[in-house]
C-alpha cells in the first residue's frame, strides 16, 4: 500500500492564502503548494516558509509557483485569488473584479485537478461558490466556501469577552450568507452545553449579533489597506483538517442547498459533516420562525448578488 500526503494547493499567496499554507504546513496537513500570478512572489513566499521548518519541525513541503497547472493532481484546492475589501466596499462590490478571477482559476482546477475538493475563500463568498461549482461541474459536496466557521469564530470571540470564560468550552453557530445578514444563533450557540441565552442579557446578546455580523467590517475599517487574514486562514485550516483526517466535525459551510431548510438552489452556510469526501452530510436544525424568516432574508440577499453575477457573466 503506498503511503502519500495529501495535496493542498492554495490560488493567492496574499495574506489569507500565504496564512493558509503556513498553518496547514505547521500542522502537516499535507504537502502545500502556493499559486499566484505575481512573478516569483509565491516562490519567495514558499521558500520562506519552507526554510522555517528545520526550526519549527515541521515535514511538510511549500512549493511556490506561478503555474497555475502546478495545481495538478490536488487532493484540495483552497481559492484566495482576488482582490480585497477596502473601507467603505461591501464584498459585493468586488463582484466583477473577483468573478472573473474565479473563473480562470476554476478552469485550472477543473483541467488538472479534477478529483479535488473546492474551498472558496474570494469574497463575495457565496457568489464565488455558486460559480466554482457552476464553471467547475463537481458534484456539489466537492466545492464548498469557507465564512461560517469564521463569523462563528467571531461570534465565540464576542461571547468569551463578554463572559469572561474560556473560548474552549464555547460551542457557536451562525448560518447565511456572508455578509451583513448572516445569522448568528444564539439559542444554538452554547457555553458547556449551555445556551447563550441562558447566560447574557437579550440586550447583550443583540450587541455581540451585530457585532458578528459586522465582524469583517470592523478589521477593515482598522486596517485600511485590505481585509482580515488571521482568523479567516484559521478558518480554512480547520476546514482542510477536518477533510483530511476525516474527522467529520460539524462546521458550518456554504453549501447549495436543495430543499434543506426549505430552499433549493440556494447557496447558504449551513452545518454540516466534513470528511475526506468534502460534504458528507447538511444538518437540518429545526428552527423557530424568527429564525427561518433571518435566514430567508439572508437567502434573498445572496440569491440577488447570484442574479447579478449571472447577468455580468451571461450565464
Ligand atoms: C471577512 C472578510 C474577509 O469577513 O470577508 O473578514
Amino acid at each position: 500500500m503506498a503511503f502519500q500526503r495529501a495535496k493542498i494547493t492554495v490560488f493567492g499567496a496574499g495574506f489569507v492564502g500565504s496564512t493558509v499554507a503556513q498553518r496547514c504546513a505547521d500542522k502537516e496537513l499535507g504537502d502545500v503548494t502556493l499559486v499566484d500570478v505575481v512573478p516569483d512572489m509565491p516562490l519567495g513566499k514558499a521558500l520562506d516558509m519552507f526554510e522555517s521548518s528545520p526550526v519549527e519541525r515541521f515535514d511538510a513541503r511549500i512549493w511556490g509557483t506561478n503555474a497555475p497547472e502546478d495545481c495538478a493532481d490536488s487532493d484540495i484546492v483552497v481559492i484566495t485569488s482576488g482582490i480585497a475589501r477596502k473601507p467603505g466596499m461591501s464584498r459585493d462590490d468586488l463582484l466583477k473584479t473577483n468573478a472573473q478571477i474565479v473563473y480562470s482559476v476554476v478552469d485550472k482546477v477543473r483541467e488538472y485537478a479534477p478529483k479535488a475538493i473546492i474551498i472558496m475563500v474570494t469574497n463575495p463568498l457565496d457568489v464565488m461558490t455558486y460559480l466554482a461549482h457552476h464553471r467547475s461541474g463537481f458534484p456539489k459536496q466537492r466545492v464548498l466556501g469557507m465564512a461560517g466557521v469564521l463569523d462563528s469564530a467571531r461570534m465565540a470571540s464576542f461571547v468569551a469577552l463578554e463572559l469572561n470564560v474560556s473560548i474552549k468550552d464555547i460551542s457557536p453557530m451562525v448560518l447565511g450568507g456572508h455578509g451583513d445578514t448572516m445569522v448568528p444563533l444564539p439559542r444554538y450557540t452554547t457555553v458547556s452545553g449551555i445556551p447563550i441565552t441562558d447566560l447574557i442579557s437579550p440586550e447583550r446578546i443583540e450587541a455581540i449579533n451585530k457585532r458578528t455580523q459586522t465582524g469583517g467590517a470592523e478589521i477593515v475599517n482598522l486596517l485600511k489597506t485590505g481585509s482580515a487574514y488571521y482568523a479567516p486562514g484559521s478558518s480554512v485550516v480547520a476546514m482542510v483538517e477536518s477533510i483530511v483526517k476525516d474527522q467529520r466535525r460539524i462546521l458550518p459551510c456554504c453549501v447549495l442547498l436543495e430543499g434543506e431548510y426549505g430552499l433549493k438552489g440556494s447557496w447558504q452556510g449551513v452545518p454540516c459533516v466534513l470528511g475526506k469526501n468534502g460534504i458528507e452530510k447538511i444538518i437540518e436544525l429545526k428552527l423557530n420562525d424568527a429564525e427561518k424568516k433571518l435566514l430567508d432574508t439572508s437567502n434573498q440577499h445572496v440569491a440577488k448578488a447570484i442574479a447579478e453575477c449571472k447577468t455580468l457573466l451571461g450565464l
